[in-house]
């Protein structure tokens, strides 16, 4: 019998699906970090149960990989109730959104990812859905049209964003709780490493699992995948279990360096230095030049860039930092001195953007 090639990718694809399964942490005990969170939640949660209620609805904002998922799940595990999930992008009409929240349970959780990309007409029915727990729907056309109120049962909605900013002040004014997640520290992806590892039966050493998560920006979902990586790598050129070299040697094949930046990381400091002088220049010049997506770049690449201090936003675009020169081994370049009024006034701009 000929194999059957698609057979063989789908059973890999639900294998590599069930093991994301296995490692997503499912009760707050299991969830580490991002204590600013979930210390309030926990609390949110707990008092909504004593009151036999729904929780507030909750907008997650924060860069990818960070665990607003995840976190939406442990919610309505700790809540009691089910858990549904969608995207902004998904949900194209009214008629979608109603659809969805008229089959929701009493207390039930919606998730909707990327909800800053709702359009315009869903946002309007989840106004009335979130505040009124109730949609209008619209039958019939022209002088015949009349509409009827259909309540709905008292959800949790909960949005994730990679941009609190880019959300209508309507939407976001109607979120009781607001919840932004921050870049793990090394000690944090350092546990959830030995969780994960634990999970998938590999032994590794503490000082590999440190040097992991000091090249994992910040980021669980990277530090999984960075865990997988080595995981392969040791298994087919070692003995299975891992170590500091071996760690190296996989990173080493993967680009990413001492300061965990990939190829892409550099090429945009290495463009902003060469062909703009070490800036400001525009985001959307940047995304161009590198035949990349400007939300890519905002979203995944520039958060850790800026939190290791490599890159600037400006109110006129982004600057690396001298430090940026210094790790990709650039001469510094000499500036004029510039006066003490004038730094003061670029903090203040920097603050009010
Ligand atoms: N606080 C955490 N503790 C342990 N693992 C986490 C944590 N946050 C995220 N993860 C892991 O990282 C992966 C990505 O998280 P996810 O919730 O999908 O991120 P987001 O929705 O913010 O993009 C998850 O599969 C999960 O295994
Ligand atoms: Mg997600």
């Amino acid at each position: 019998m000929p194999k059957d090639d698609r057979l063989v990718q789908t059973s890999q694809l639900e294998d590599e699906e069930l093991l994301e399964r296995s490692i997503r942490p499912k009760r707050f005990a299991d969830y580490i970090g991002q204590t600013g969170v979930t210390d309030q939640l926990k609390i949110y949660i707990e008092a909504a149960k004593m009151r036999g209620e729904s929780l507030d609805h909750v907008l997650f904002s924060g860069p990818p990989g960070l665990g607003k998922t995840t976190l939406a799940g442990i919610i309505a595990a700790e809540m009691g109730v089910e858990l549904k999930i969608t995207s902004g992008p998904a949900i194209t009409r009214a008629a979608d959104l109603a659809a969805i929240v008229t089959n929701l349970g009493e207390g039930d959780v919606l998730f909707i990812d990327e909800i800053h990309r709702l359009n315009r007409a869903v946002e309007e029915v989840l106004y009335s859905a979130m505040e009124d727990f109730a949609i209008d729907i619209v039958t019939g056309k022209g002088p015949m049209a009349s509409s009827i109120r259909l309540g709905l049962p008292h959800f949790t909605l909960i949005g994730a964003t990679t941009k609190s900013g880019s959300l209508s002040a309507p939407l976001r004014d109607r979120f009781g709780v607001l919840a932004k997640f921050d870049l793990y520290t090394n000690e944090e992806l350092s546990q959830i490493l030995r969780r994960t590892a634990g999970i998938l039966d590999v032994r590794i050493d503490d000082e590999s699992t440190m040097l992991l998560a000091s090249r994992s920006r910040g980021t669980p979902r990277v530090a999984n995948r960075l865990l997988k990586r080595v995981r392969d790598f040791s298994m087919v050129m070692g003995d299975g279990s891992i170590d500091r070299e071996m760690v190296l040697k996989t990173l080493d094949i993967l680009n990413i360096d001492e300061l965990g930046l990939e190829d892409l990381d550099r090429r945009i400091l290495r463009l902003i230095i060469t062909s703009f002088k070490g800036g400001p220049v525009g985001i959307d010049t940047i995304a161009a030049s590198l035949g990349e997506e400007r939300v890519t770049i905002e979203d995944v690449y520039e958060p850790y860039l800026m939190q290791l201090g490599l890159l600037h936003r400006t109110p006129k675009g982004r600057i690396v930092t001298d430090a940026a020169y210094i790790h990709l081994g650039l001469p510094v370049p000499v500036r004029e001195a510039v006066s003490k009024a004038q730094e003061e006034e670029t903090e203040e701009q920097i603050k009010l953007w």
